[in-house]
């Protein structure tokens, strides 16, 4: 290391020659003064009601405690390139250097995607050149949780011990682990893990904008950050309140908003409870179907060879969906599952692939429900940026809430809302980003290499961010651009009016003026009521097909 040092130091005092001299600025050493918080102001808790009152957590299934300490075969270093600290996934069956980690759809933990992967090669998350940021808007996902009420996981656990109840049977090999293995995980709830994601995301967004708070000067003002009433939701926002404001600062700096979420209610973050194609099978749930039929022939030689090491019971092809889920979901919440190494790298590409089948169909260009339910957040979108109340009541948002200033105040710098996955993408697609859904429908028998992969789009904590910025040497100067994971998003493509720019930038009027004709487009009654049916494999745009 000194020797390296050493023979740098010539060339370092070659290169010190001073080309250019600046002048100190009258500012340099001073100490220069934030305005947030404004003195006096109060988290207004009659407003803005805690979680017990506002009631509706939905399920909240606790699971026996991690002890990865003692059920991990390796410790999880900080410095491990490979792992997900504090998670640890084995390597799959004869493989190495695999991120399996990033093989889980929405089960895989959010990692940051280039802005190369669609087409912006250039493009940094930093502030281009030139512009500086005066706003931003944040539509963030809960982190890791628990399974949700009757998922998968819990059917294979009941399975293995409804067997072993009236008959015996055992397992060898691989499957030694399972002869003694029992279920831990609860329902629906953060898991540990889960917690870290949003108060690091927090951290994150505090480091990198917190200048913004600047802006809440006046002394009856705070933060509106919202969120839905289910138990991991409001935790998400407090986990993500605290990483920003700090432990205890976040209990007097932000009104958390948390509106209920229960079939019925309005609610742009949770739509599904009003429009309720979503939940029909041949409309707002063609992808599920899909994602089933193509898990029956993706995992045949695995299924084989585990079904090679069992007697008195056996595996479906149903079962390897269920042990790949409770690969993810283990890991996701007791830090490390025995059922990730017995899959290999092409079933945990497959893996992958039913879930971009089930995302891309559900909530994507390929679904004919999800623009109209990201419909409700596009308008609002607009009318935050554009400071202009809704009247116009055509989508799944709250009428109550989002035409009171209180609840849905217009003049913020700094906009965070807590949501799920499926209406992140739902949202995305409402945007018409379809920069995300370049190479088109897709094949729903056979895995390809798409653009749209669930794990980037849809992993727990992902988040889509808008920024808008002044950029004096443009015109008009101001600018905008839409990042999801770290990814600039390019959206000449399918906005008019937006050129190419290499920073993903267009002209903020010319992005409103797109997406209020994006508005008028998507049709939420007929998408969400009329009686049509949706055939799977098409890209619809996110829009119901007009064959009813
Ligand atoms: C075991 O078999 C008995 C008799 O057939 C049945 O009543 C019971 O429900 C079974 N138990 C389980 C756990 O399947
Ligand atoms: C937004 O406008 C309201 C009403 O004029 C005002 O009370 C509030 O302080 C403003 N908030 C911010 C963050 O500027
Ligand atoms: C809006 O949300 C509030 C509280 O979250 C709820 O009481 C109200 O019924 C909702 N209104 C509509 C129109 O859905
Ligand atoms: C996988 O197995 C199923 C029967 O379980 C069979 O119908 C199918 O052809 C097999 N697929 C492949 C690709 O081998
Ligand atoms: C929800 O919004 C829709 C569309 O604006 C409206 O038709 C419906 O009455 C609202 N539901 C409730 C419960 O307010
Ligand atoms: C907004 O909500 C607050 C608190 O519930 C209420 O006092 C106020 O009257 C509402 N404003 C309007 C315009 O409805
Ligand atoms: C926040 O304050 C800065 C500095 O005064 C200003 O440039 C920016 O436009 C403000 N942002 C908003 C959203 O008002
Ligand atoms: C898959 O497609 C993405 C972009 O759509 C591309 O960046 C990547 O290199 C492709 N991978 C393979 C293995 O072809
Ligand atoms: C949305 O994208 C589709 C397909 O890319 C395009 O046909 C449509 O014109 C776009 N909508 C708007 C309002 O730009
Ligand atoms: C929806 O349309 C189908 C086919 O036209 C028809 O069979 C069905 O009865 C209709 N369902 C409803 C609820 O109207």
């Amino acid at each position: 290391m000194h020797a390296a040092l050493f023979a740098l130091l010539p060339v370092l005092a070659l290169a010190t020659p001073v080309d250019k001299r600046w002048t100190a600025s009258p500012y340099v050493g001073s100490t220069t003064t934030d305005l947030f918080p404004p003195t006096g102001t109060k988290v207004n808790s009659a407003l803005f009601p805690g979680e017990t009152a506002v009631g509706y957590p939905g399920v909240t299934l606790t699971g026996v405690e991690p002890a990865a300490i003692q059920t991990a075969p390796v410790y999880p270093y900080s410095d491990e390139t490979a792992s997900e600290f504090p998670l640890v996934a084995d390597q799959p069956e004869g493989g190495s250097n695999f991120d399996v980690f990033k093989y889980w759809g929405n089960l895989s933990p959010w990692y940051s995607v280039p802005s190369s992967y669609y087409g912006l090669g250039d493009a940094s998350p930093l502030t281009p050149e030139g512009c500086s940021i005066t706003q931003i808007l944040l539509l963030y996902r809960h982190g890791a949780r628990y399974p949700t009420s009757g998922a998968l996981p819990s059917s294979f656990a009941a399975k293995l011990h409804t067997a072993a109840v009236n008959s015996t049977w055992s397992s060898w090999g691989e499957l030694d682990f399972l002869n003694t293995w029992t279920y831990k995980l609860g329902a629906e709830l953060l898991t540990p893990f889960g917690r870290l994601q949003n108060f690091e995301l927090g951290v994150e967004m505090r480091q990198q904008y917190g200048y913004l708070l600047n802006n809440f000067t006046s002394t009856d003002t705070l933060p509106v950050f919202r969120t839905e009433s289910q138990d991991r939701m409001v935790k998400t926002a407090e986990n993500f309140a605290a990483g920003f404001f700090g432990v205890p600062e976040y209990l007097d700096q932000v009104n958390i908003e948390i509106v209920i979420e229960t079939p019925g209610l309005n609610n742009s973050g949770a739509p599904y409870e009003e429009c309720t194609n979503s939940n029909v099978a041949s409309r707002g749930s063609i992808g599920s179907t899909l994602a089933t039929a193509f898990a029956v022939n993706a995992f045949n030689s695995t299924l084989d060879r585990l079904n090679s090491q069992v007697s008195g019971i056996s595996f479906t092809p149903n079962d390897m969906v269920s042990m790949l889920q409770l690969c993810s979901y283990e890991t996701d919440a007791l830090g490390y599952s025995a059922f990730c190494n017995l899959f290999t790298e092409a079933d945990f590409e497959n893996y992958e692939y039913y879930y971009d089948l089930s995302f891309y169909y559900n909530n994507g260009y390929g679904s004919p429900v999800a623009a109209a339910q990201g419909k409700g957040y596009l308008e609002e979108w607009v009318s935050r940026f554009t400071q202009t109340p809704i009247t116009k009541w055509d989508a799944a948002n709250n009428h109550t809430l989002d035409s009171n200033s209180t609840y849905f105040p217009l003049n913020q710098s700094i906009y965070a809302d807590a949501t799920h996955e499926v209406v992140v993408l739902d949202t995305l697609t409402a945007f018409n980003l379809s920069s995300l859904f370049s190479t088109g429908a897709l094949p729903t028998k056979q895995r390809t290499n798409s653009s749209f992969k669930a794990s980037q789009v849809v992993p727990f904590g992902t988040h889509f961010l808008t920024q808008v910025m002044e950029c004096p040497a443009m015109t008009p100067t101001k600018q905008m651009r839409f990042l999801v994971n770290d990814a600039v998003l390019p959206i000449d493509k399918s906005y008019a009016g937006c050129s190419y720019n290499k920073d993903g930038l267009c002209s903020f009027d010319n992005v409103v003026s797109v997406l209020q004709k994006r508005i008028q487009e998507i049709d939420f009654n007929y998408d969400c009521f009329a009686n049509y049916t949706a055939t799977p494999g098409v890209d619809y745009n996110g829009r119901a097909p007009r064959n009813a």
